[in-house]
């Protein structure tokens, strides 16, 4: 079970997540959190980088030792993660965003936050997992190979006539809350039968077209929902299919959502 949680914060880190790597080969126990203002070497999937440079974002990780689940379990802490964030930014700041499966939290078709679960084995087992999540707060504007792409709190908050400024601190204590109170439920059945339906609900495409890029082809088909593993359930001409977290990308038909 998931009981305490210790929030350090540090001005500028490499990579909050490689921190957390750091202290858990030092005897760090479960529930630390460590969060930057800034990452020099912050670290997206499938090895991209991931900038955050300014004071603008959240970067912000959490050390599991997940006693109790095996390696197939380690994808469904994103999808965890994913809940507890989407949750968040509507409790703190009334936004009422979308999950792109599996780890992406978007609002009006564009990304505000991605999410990055490492884990390292020991004899064979899951010694411990760290997941990292980036939001986009601040930030009133992005590069422009990413613009199209990408959003923050603030600059959504600005489109619904609300010119506030968003607290990082509070978004990222409702983050961690949120993710304690899923992962216990989680816990219960080492799977996501006690999440599932919240996640559907939330789920960005669901009952509609997506295009399912692989590396070898890219075909469309009809988004159903999720598994009790946190695989995406597709249909293709009628057949169903099982779309496995970190083979393909998935988007909307028009666009990036
Ligand atoms: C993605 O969408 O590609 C995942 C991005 C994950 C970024 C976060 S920021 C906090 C944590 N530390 C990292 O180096 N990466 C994750």
């Amino acid at each position: 079970m998931l009981k305490e949680l210790d929030f350090e914060y540090y001005e500028s880190v490499d990579s909050t997540n490689d921190r957390i790597k750091v202290r858990a080969h030092d005897g760090a126990g479960q529930g630390l959190i460590i969060s930057a203002g800034t990452q020099t070497a912050g670290k997206g999937r499938i090895g991209r980088k991931w900038e955050s440079p300014t004071q603008d974002s959240i970067s912000t990780s959490i050390l599991l030792k997940p006693e109790e689940i095996n390696l197939e379990a380690v994808a469904t802490i994103t999808i965890i993660a994913a809940m507890a964030v989407r949750s968040a930014l509507e409790k703190t700041c009334g936004l009422k965003p979308m999950i792109k499966w599996p780890n992406d939290i978007v609002l009006d078709g564009k990304k505000i936050c991605g999410i990055l679960t490492e884990m390292e084995m020991k004899d064979g087992k899951v010694w411990f997992v760290t997941c990292g999540i980036g939001v986009n707060v601040h930030n009133a504007g992005f590069p422009e190979e990413i613009a199209y792409k990408a959003t923050s709190v603030d600059l959504e908050l600005k489109k619904l006539g609300r010119n506030e400024k968003s607290s990082r601190k509070a978004i990222t204590t409702a983050i961690w809350e949120n993710f304690r109170e899923y992962y216990n439920i989680f816990l219960e059945t080492a799977d996501l039968t006690g999440l599932k339906e919240e996640y559907e609900r939330n789920l960005a495409n669901r009952g509609e077209r997506v295009r399912i890029e692989a590396q070898e082809n890219s075909y469309e088909a009809k988004a159903i929902g999720i598994n009790n593993h946190g695989e995406l359930i597709v249909e293709v001409d009628g057949n169903r299919q099982i779309i496995r977290t970190g083979e393909v990308s998935v988007r909307g038909i028009y666009g990036y959502v």
